[in-house]
């Protein structure tokens, strides 16, 4: 690994490493990063958690706050992950040491003479949003919370999804910006409607945002996708109902560590009334069809063990499967020192690029960029039309329900993986 003020170079993907400590980990560190599903955590049972190679304690006080601290008790170092949560606070299951969501010590039972103020352990700033568990794990005070205004609206409903895959992050992350993977990987699904293979000019360009990434037609219709630094990507893709024209997703990739990472997206489903209720009964009922894990199954097929032809595609999440042969198929974390990349890679190069040129700033204590999306930045998908959003009014609507539709095999594996100790 390399030290974090030694020279380096784009070949040295100095992007894969996001340990603490490390340049793309303080990189990371510096944003707001989703770690959890919000249903997930259940009020007065604390879980040890993974993110970015560092270990945590989450729970959910009896107030519902979330509260995420640094995993040991700093008396003699127990696991609070296994203590017990009182109002919005925890005690450690060891001698007792009592702390705050704040991470100060309230209480020392054993001690005549207390010292609880002298004694603290680490929170972190936390925030729900859209149905997740979004946290802060860099210096200092966070930037302002990034809101998603698209994704707050009435005329319909948001679906908020993840799922752990076993490798890096930034294999997921570059995959985002490769249009071309499509037509082979998905080829024979709705993924790959309208002619997504037929793609004859590609284009990355950088943005305020990040990487502004298009594919044009043979008919001049264009898709447009938005990459945004560091990790977050918005699209127009990927229908997940018949009676679904288009849908608009956010994605953001978040390490669990080096080797394993978690997706977390949100879904703007645009159907209301009697269409929104057959939707909403299929996603849900789907939930359950799909009783085996990608993963597994992916590891079966990369192990020789079976193929995807003889796949049963009711029961496994098929996107995700092809993605996970593709990604985790190139290893966990891959030496790309041979790779031999074309002007179709595009966008792989331009997200590599940015990511280099921040964190070679980072390195020399440079400022880094501010990130923007203006209103401007959005997604399209040749010529299907947004469904009718009138993008002007967003800020005042009510927010659409947030529906989790995750397979419950998924949140399981998930968990497994999320749920790791030091
Ligand atoms: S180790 Fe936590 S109270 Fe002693
Ligand atoms: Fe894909």
């Amino acid at each position: 690994m390399l030290t974090v003020d030694e020279p380096f170079t784009l070949r040295d993907q100095v992007y894969v490493q996001t340990a603490p400590g490390t340049l793309a980990g303080r990189y990371l560190r510096c944003f707001w990063q989703p770690i959890y599903h919000s249903v997930d955590l259940i009020p007065g049972v604390p879980r040890p958690l993974q993110i970015m190679s560092q270990s945590f304690v989450i729970y959910r006080g009896a107030s519902g706050a979330v509260s995420l601290l640094d995993p040991r008790c700093p008396h003699r170092m127990a696991q609070l992950s296994i203590g017990r949560v009182e109002g919005d606070a925890i005690r450690c299951f060891y001698h007792g040491w009592k702390f705050g969501g704040d991470g100060a010590c309230i209480e020392q039972p054993a001690e005549s003479n207390a010292f609880a103020d002298k004694v603290a352990v680490r929170s972190y700033p936390v925030r729900e949003y859209l149905g997740l568990i979004f946290a802060y794990l860099g210096e200092g005070e966070p930037p302002a919370f990034p809101l998603i205004p698209e994704f707050e609206w009435s005329e319909g409903f948001t679906e908020v999804d993840s799922y752990s895959r076993d490798c890096n992050y930034f294999q997921n992350l570059e995959n985002a910006l490769d249009m071309s993977h499509v037509a082979f990987v998905h080829a024979d699904n709705r993924a790959s409607f309208a002619g997504i293979g037929e793609g004859i000019r590609l284009e990355a360009n950088p943005s305020t945002w990040g990487v502004s990434y298009s594919y044009e037609r043979s008919d001049g219709a264009k898709r447009v996708q938005q990459f945004g630094m560091p990790n977050i990507f918005y699209m127009t893709a990927l229908p997940t109902d018949p009676e679904i024209g288009w849908q608009e997703s956010v994605f953001w990739w978040t390490p669990i560590d080096d080797r394993r990472h978690m997706q977390f997206s949100i879904h703007r489903v645009p159907a209301v009334g009697e269409a929104a209720e057959r939707i909403h009964a299929r996603r849900q009922a789907r939930r359950k069809t799909v009783d085996q894990r990608h993963q597994d199954v992916c590891d079966a097929i990369l192990d020789g063990r079976t193929t995807l032809a003889e796949v049963d595609r009711d029961r496994v999440d098929l996107v995700r499967l092809q993605d996970d042969l593709a990604q985790v198929g190139q290893g966990e974390v891959v030496d790309r020192r041979d790779e031999r990349l074309g002007r179709g890679d595009a966008g792989v190069v331009a997200i590599r690029k940015a990511w280099h040129r921040e964190l070679i700033a980072l390195q020399r204590n440079e400022p880094l960029t501010h990130w923007t999306r203006s209103a401007d930045l959005i997604p399209r998908a040749w010529t299907l039309s947004d469904g009718g959003l009138e993008r002007s009014d967003i800020p005042n609507a009510t927010p659409a329900p947030v529906v989790d539709v995750r397979p419950f095999v998924e949140i399981e594996e998930q968990l497994n993986a999320l749920h790791r100790r030091q």
